[in-house]
């Protein structure tokens, strides 16, 4: 498909994502020939700098990023023509008229026809008075029929259902909800797309995939690292807002949504809603026993960090998705900092065969499982139990798997590559829409304002480099509910 020539406007261009993600991605692009024919780049932030100053500090970043890489002599040089910055202080509405002149120069000095994409890499509490000055610099909107104006939005969109409401509310008083990208990165993964074609392309998986056969799903993303330099943002945000709220409900609804008519982006956004809306909502006695939240020791000494922080960094949670599909089947999701390893990984359980023939490693639990590793080591693999060779019958569970590096001339893009490559062509298909981010903050506000109320209540310490706090294993064994109530009669 062919991308439109366009000018890309990155806000917060002196900031951590661009130097690190956007410029890399967008090279990257550029080196397998997907860019437009006309592009233009233009950072844009406070900080003062020629476009030359900008280039070099791009220059650096991206020798950084290709270290190791086959590079063509030059190249970098040449994608570094398409960049320039604007010095502007996106704050204050009387200023947009210098970011205005330069996207005129820009457009009219590379004839460039009048398609921006604003790129908003700031801090969250730009998200709406960046496109409020942008519309009272008259700037949300072309000049020509033919142009357009998109706008994508860095996480967190909002810290609760209602500041989500009134960012989607804002933002779609001012641009069409067509033109809006809210960016999960998670949706720009390989791994994660393959869910997609793995359930609907293969006729052997998907009559298995429901509450007959499957026993319990458990979706995991576990990070060594912990909060680094971004105590600031995680202080007011968290665990559950920083992963579950986005990445992992992104994943949950990939792997428990229905087909979608066709593969286009509103028939699948809507299957993807339809499950937010079937999770069953928590009363407040269930939280503790569901939901148990961890701290890591050392944490309340990171810079920018309270010293009494009741801020998790450790989440693991049990729920179920009230609908014909997946009626009684536990979800499990978790995810954490400086956790043992740096894995993230989906595991469909299945049920166990009916009685036990055999002893050995799968007696009395299944051996049956599916697991998408979603990094490192992408792949998939099933697992299911053999005959251990010689006497008797001895079960062993093996795995067949699946590598991504076995297609070892198959170039695996970063996760904005692909994204911002979907914006640009104005595929919104891997893009979050507004009612299912409402959805997910919806499930989501009452465990947050139930943990506001308790403090440091049921707040777990553990220590760095372990699988989280003790206390996230009852979580898997707590009986299993009756399947057969109706939500009014659990209320
Ligand atoms: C980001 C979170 O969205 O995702 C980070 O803000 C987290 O806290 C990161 O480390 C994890 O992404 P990935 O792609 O490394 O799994």
């Amino acid at each position: 498909e062919k991308v439109d020539s366009q000018l890309i406007v990155i806000f917060g261009a002196s900031g951590d994502l661009t130097g690190r993600k956007l410029i890399p991605s967008l090279y990257e692009l550029h080196k397998r020939d997907l860019l437009p024919e006309k592009l233009c780049v233009m950072g844009a932030a406070r900080t003062e700098y020629t476009d030359e100053e900008f280039r070099n500090i791009q220059r650096e970043n991206l020798e950084h990023s290709q270290k190791g890489k086959e590079l063509k002599p030059g190249d970098i040089d040449a994608f570094l023509e398409h960049i320039c910055y604007v010095s502007f202080d996106s704050g204050k509405s009387s200023d947009y008229y210098k970011l205005k002149d330069r996207i005129t120069e820009k457009q009219t000095a590379l004839n460039l026809p009048d398609k921006v994409m604003y790129y908003l890499a700031t801090p969250p509490q730009m998200y709406d008075l960046i496109p409020q000055y942008l519309q009272e610099n008259g700037m949300n909107v072309a000049a020509t029929p033919e142009g357009w104006r998109r706008v994508i939005i860095e996480k967190p969109f909002g810290t609760s259902l209602e500041t989500a409401r009134a960012l989607n509310k804002k933002l779609m008083s001012i641009f069409d909800e067509k033109e809006i990208y809210r960016i999960d990165h998670y949706l720009g993964k390989e791994t994660v797309q393959n869910i997609l074609v793995l359930r609907f392309s293969n006729g052997i998986f998907e009559p298995l995939w429901n509450r007959n056969y499957v026993d319990s799903v458990e979706i995991k993303v576990s990070e060594t690292l912990g909060v680094e330099n971004r105590g600031k943002y995680y202080e007011g945000s968290g665990a559950m807002r920083d992963m579950i709220q986005n990445h992992l409900m992104q994943l949950m609804g990939f792997i428990a949504m229905e087909s979608p008519a066709v593969f286009e982006a509103e028939p699948l956004r809507d299957e993807i809603v339809k499950v937010f809306r079937s999770l069953r909502p928590y009363k407040s006695a269930e939280i503790d026993l569901n939901v148990v939240r961890g701290q890591y020791e050392g944490y309340r000494q990171e810079p920018q960090v309270s010293p009494t922080s009741t801020t998790e960094t450790y989440v693991a949670m049990k729920f179920f998705i009230d609908n014909w599909r997946w009626g009684g089947v536990p979800f499990y999701l978790s995810t954490g900092k400086k956790l043992d390893e740096k894995k993230s990984e989906i595991v469909i359980n299945f049920k166990s065969t009916p009685n036990q023939l055999f002893s050995g490693q799968c007696s009395g639990t299944s051996c049956n499982k599916l697991t998408i590793a979603i990094q490192p080591n992408e792949g998939i693999s099933l697992q299911f139990g053999l005959k251990m060779p010689g006497a008797g019958f001895e079960v062993k569970q093996v795995s067949m798997d699946f590598k991504y590096e076995s297609l070892s001339k198959v170039y695996l893009p970063d996760a904005y590559e692909r994204l911002l490559l979907d914006a640009m062509l104005g595929d919104s298909t891997l893009y979050a829409r507004s009612d299912a981010l409402e959805a997910s903050w919806k499930f989501i506000d009452p465990i947050l304002a139930h943990w506001k109320e308790s403090g440091d209540q049921n707040l777990y310490p553990y220590t760095p480099g372990t699988k989280g706090p003790k206390e996230r294993k009852p979580l898997k064994v707590l009986p299993r509910p009756c399947i057969c109530y109706s939500k009014q009669q659990i209320e």
